[in-house]
C-alpha cells in the first residue's frame, strides 16, 4: 500500500513513474514539522533496522550515523564522510512497525538515523517543498518490492557488460590500450571491455579524440572488437570553453548551458579549465547533449560512463576571483609571514563549494531555478541525456552506461560505479555492505573499482577483492594515475588471478539470468539475508554474507592474512569452492555456525538447500562462454530456470528466454 503525500510546491525530479493519487492530511507514522522547512520524526523501537539510502556509508543496516543526501566528489570515503556522490531517499524500517519512506526531494536531504537520539529518526530539509511516499508492507523486502514498482524498471545492459573490464586513469596512447589487451590476451586472462579514462580525449573534450592517437579510431575500435574486447570511453559533465570547439560553439549559440544570474554562460574549472556544464535539466539542452553519443556510436562504440556530474568543480572564475584578492591584499599589506592556515583553506574550499552552486541556473521549461536546488539531479539528468538518446536514435539496442552521480529515477537509464574508493581491506567490505542498498533503490547494475582507486594496492587485496566482484555485476578493475599498477598480470602468479576470473565467465549463465529476472520482476539482485529469512533472528543482523539472486549466498574474505573466515548458515547448503582450471570442490554444511577456509585463488558460494545452479566452461569473452552445454551443480533433483537471450536487442518478454535445466 502506497500513500503519496505534497508538501508546498514539489519540483517534478521524474523519480517516480507510477501515477499515485496524492492523499488529504498526514501520514499516520511518525510526525510533521513545517516550521523550519520540513522535518520528519519518527520514533525507532529498540530492535528497529533501518535499511536503504543506495549509496551511503557504512552498513548495511543504517541505524546510529547521520547521512545526507548532497550529491558530492570527494575521494576520501572514510567512516566519518555523510555524503558520497549519489542520493537516493529511500529508508525502510523494519522491526515493530515496517514502513517505508521515500522523500522526493532534489536538494540537500538529512537523515539523522538515531544519531542525535538512539530512538528517533529525523529526516529534514530546509524548503517544506517535497513528495513523502509512505509505502505499508508486510517486511521489508515487500515494501522494497513496492517502491521499486513505482521508480519503474531498472537499466538492463547488453551482456557483455557481465565480462571483466579493465581500467586505468593514465592509459593514453594507442599502444597503452593494445598493450592492456595483450596483457589479457597472452596471459588467457578473459576480459570483454577497457575503459577509456580522459585522456584518450583532445584536451579533455567531450566527444572528441586525441587525434595523434586515434587517428583511425573506426578500425581501432574495430581491432579490439575482434579480440572480443570493448572500449568503453567516459564522458564527464562540463564541455571546455574553446573557441572553434563545436560543441561548446553549439551550447554558446543555443543557450544550452548553466547560467549566472545576468543571463552569462557559468565557467567551473574541471580537468580541461574552464569549461561550461550543459543543462541537462532543460529537456532541449538534454536531447543536444545526448545527441552527441552518436559522435562516438557511430565510430563503433557502445558503452560510456558518465563522471563528474555531481557536477564537480575544482573551482568557480568567482572562486579565483576570491583568491586573487586574498592573495593581492597579502601583497598590498606586505605581509611578513605568508599566512598559510588562511591561503590552505581558502585554496580547499574552492573545490565543490556550496556557494558556487548557488551562482548558476537552470532552465526549465522557461521557469529559471537555481542550481543548489535541484543540485541532487544532474548527473541524473546527464545519463538521461544518454539514455534517452539511445532510445531515440537506436530503439532495439542496449547500451552499457553507468554514471558517478544519480539519483532514484537514474536507475532506468544507466548503472553506477562507486566512484573514487581506495585500496582498503575497509572498502572491500563496504562495497559488499552497499550493494543490496543500492538494488533496494533501484540501480541493479553496479559495482565498485576493484582492487581500489587510490592508493597502492596489494596482490593479495586485488585476488580477495576480485572474488567479490565476481559476483557484482559491474565487473571493474579500476585505478588511479601514479598509483601502483593494477592488472592481473603485472603480479606474480598470473595464474591466480586467471583462476579467479574465470570463475566469473563460468557463472556468467547464472549470473546474467539472475540480473535479468530481478531486473525483469522490479527484484534484487543483491539481498540481505533477513529478506529471504525474516524469521531468522541471526541472519536479521549479518551484514558480510549476501544473497545473490535466488539460488546462492556468497560470503567473501576481506580480511588480509586470513585463511578463511566465519559464516553463518541460516539453512543447509552446499559450499562450493571454485580454484584454477576448472576445478571446485563442495561440500554440504548443516545449518549453523561454521568457520571455512578460502585461499586466495579461490571464490567460495553456497548454494541453498534444493537448488541448483548453471555453471559454463571458462572463455575469453563472453560472445564466446558456450551455453548449449552447462553443468548444473547444487542439489540431485533440483531445477533452474534459465534466462537467456540474445544479449543486446530488446526482446525481453519472450517465453522462449526461458529454459528450464534439471540437475
Ligand atoms: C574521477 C573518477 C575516476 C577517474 C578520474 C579521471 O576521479 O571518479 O574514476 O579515473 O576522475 O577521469
Amino acid at each position: 500500500m502506497v500513500r503519496k503525500y505534497v508538501f508546498g510546491n514539489p519540483f517534478e525530479t521524474e523519480a517516480i513513474v507510477k501515477e499515485v493519487e496524492a492523499e488529504q492530511g498526514t501520514p499516520a507514522y511518525g510526525e510533521i514539522s513545517l516550521e523550519e522547512g520540513f522535518s520528519f520524526t519518527y520514533r525507532l523501537a529498540e530492535d528497529d533496522m533501518v535499511y536503504g539510502l543506495g549509496e551511503a556509508n557504512r552498513g548495511l543496516n543504517k541505524r546510529g550515523y547521520c547521512y545526507i543526501s548532497d550529491c558530492t566528489d570527494d575521494p576520501e570515503h572514510t567512516e566519518d564522510k555523510r555524503s558520497l556522490y549519489g542520493a537516493h531517499n529511500l529508508v525502510v524500517i523494519s522491526g515493530e512497525q515496517n514502513v517505508g519512506l521515500f522523500f522526493d526531494y532534489p536538494s540537500r536531504l538529512v537523515f539523522d538515523i538515531g544519531y542525535t537520539r538512539e530512538d528517533t529518526m529525523k529526516v529534514s530539509c530546509e524548503a517544506a517543498d517535497l513528495y513523502l511516499y509512505v509505502i505499508e508492507g508486510e517486511n521489508a523486502y515487500d515494501i522494497v518490492k513496492q517502491f521499486r514498482k513505482l521508480i519503474g524498471r531498472s537499466y538492463i545492459p547488453p551482456k557483455f557488460a557481465f565480462g571483466l573490464g579493465q581500467s586505468r586513469w593514465g592509459y593514453k596512447t594507442r599502444e597503452d590500450f593494445e598493450n592492456v589487451a595483450k596483457g589479457y590476451r597472452e596471459n588467457q586472462i578473459p576480459l570483454d571491455m577497457i575503459y577509456m579514462d580522459i585522456d584518450y580525449m583532445q584536451d579533455y573534450k567531450d566527444f572528441t579524440l586525441n587525434e595523434k592517437e586515434f587517428s583511425d579510431f573506426p578500425d581501432f575500435v574495430q581491432g579490439m572488437k575482434e579480440q572480443g574486447i570493448r572500449l568503453v570511453p567516459i564522458i564527464d559533465a562540463g564541455v571546455k570553453m574553446e573557441e572553434g570547439y563545436s560543441v561548446y560553439e553549439e551550447g554558446v549559440k543555443n543557450n544550452y548551458f548553466c547560467k549566472r544570474e545576468d543571463g552569462s554562460d557559468f565557467a567551473a574549472a574541471v580537468w580541461p579549465g574552464y569549461t561550461h556544464f550543459p543543462d541537462v535539466l532543460n529537456p532541449e539542452a538534454r536531447k543536444w547533449f545526448g545527441d552527441h553519443y552518436r559522435d562516438l556510436i557511430d565510430q563503433g562504440i557502445e558503452g560510456f560512463w558518465n563522471d563528474m556530474n555531481e557536477p564537480a568543480i575544482f573551482y568557480s572564475k568567482e572562486g579565483m576571483e576570491e583568491l586573487k584578492q586574498t592573495l593581492r591584499k597579502c601583497i598590498e599589506d606586505d605581509v611578513e609571514e605568508i599566512p598559510v592556515w588562511l591561503l590552505g583553506d581558502k585554496v580547499a574550499a574552492m573545490a565543490n563549494n556550496k556557494e558556487d552552486y548557488k551562482r548558476f541556473y537552470h532552465n526549465i521549461n522557461g521557469k529559471k531555478i537555481r542550481h543548489d536546488k535541484v543540485h541532487n539531479l544532474f548527473g541524473y539528468n546527464m545519463t538521461r541525456a544518454a539514455g534517452e538518446a539511445f532510445e531515440r536514435i537506436y530503439p532495439d539496442r542496449r547500451f552499457l552506461m553507468f554514471s558517478r552521480s544519480s539519483y532514484v529515477g537514474m536507475h532506468r537509464y544507466g548503472g553506477i560505479w562507486t566512484g573514487d574508493n581506495k585500496s582498503w581491506w575497509s572498502h572491500l567490505l563496504l562495497n559488499l555492505k552497499m550493494m543490496p542498498s543500492l538494488n533496494m533503490c533501484g540501480f541493479l547494475y553496479t559495482g565498485a573499482d576493484l582492487g581500489g582507486f587510490g592508493a597502492d594496492t596489494t596482490r593479495d587485496l586485488l585476488l580477495r577483492w576480485l572474488a567479490l566482484g565476481v559476483f557484482t555485476p559491474l565487473m571493474r578493475n579500476h585505478a588511479a594515475v601514479e598509483t601502483r599498477e593494477q592488472e592481473p598480470y603485472q603480479f606474480e602468479r598470473v595464474e591466480d588471478f586467471r583462476g579467479i576470473i574465470e570463475t566469473r565467465y563460468r557463472l556468467i549463465p547464472y549470473l546474467y539470468s539472475e540480473y535479468m529476472k530481478a531486473a525483469l520482476e522490479d527484484d534484487l539482485y543483491f539481498k540481505p539475508l533477513a529478506f529471504v529469512y525474516p524469521e531468522d533472528s541471526v541472519a536479521l543482523r549479518v551484514e558480510d554474507q549476501m544473497m545473490i539472486g535466488n539460488e546462492i549466498m556468497i560470503a567473501p574474505v576481506y580480511v588480509q592474512n586470513a585463511r578463511g573466515r566465519y559464516v553463518y548458515l541460516p539453512e543447509e547448503m552446499k559450499f562450493v569452492k571454485f580454484s584454477k582450471e576448472g576445478a571446485y570442490t563442495e561440500q554440504v554444511l548443516e545449518k549453523g555456525h561454521h568457520y571455512v577456509e578460502v585461499a586466495l585463488d579461490e571464490v567460495p558460494l553456497f548454494i541453498r538447500k534444493d537448488r541448483c545452479i548453471p555453471v559454463a566452461k571458462a572463455a575469453q569473452c563472453v560472445e564466446k562462454i558456450d551455453t548449449t552445454n552447462l553443468e548444473l551443480l547444487g542439489y540431485e533433483g533440483a531445477e533452474y530456470t534459465l534466462f537467456e537471450d540474445d544479449g543486446i536487442h530488446k526482446d525481453y518478454e519472450n517465453p522462449a528466454n526461458y529454459k528450464v535445466l534439471k540437475k
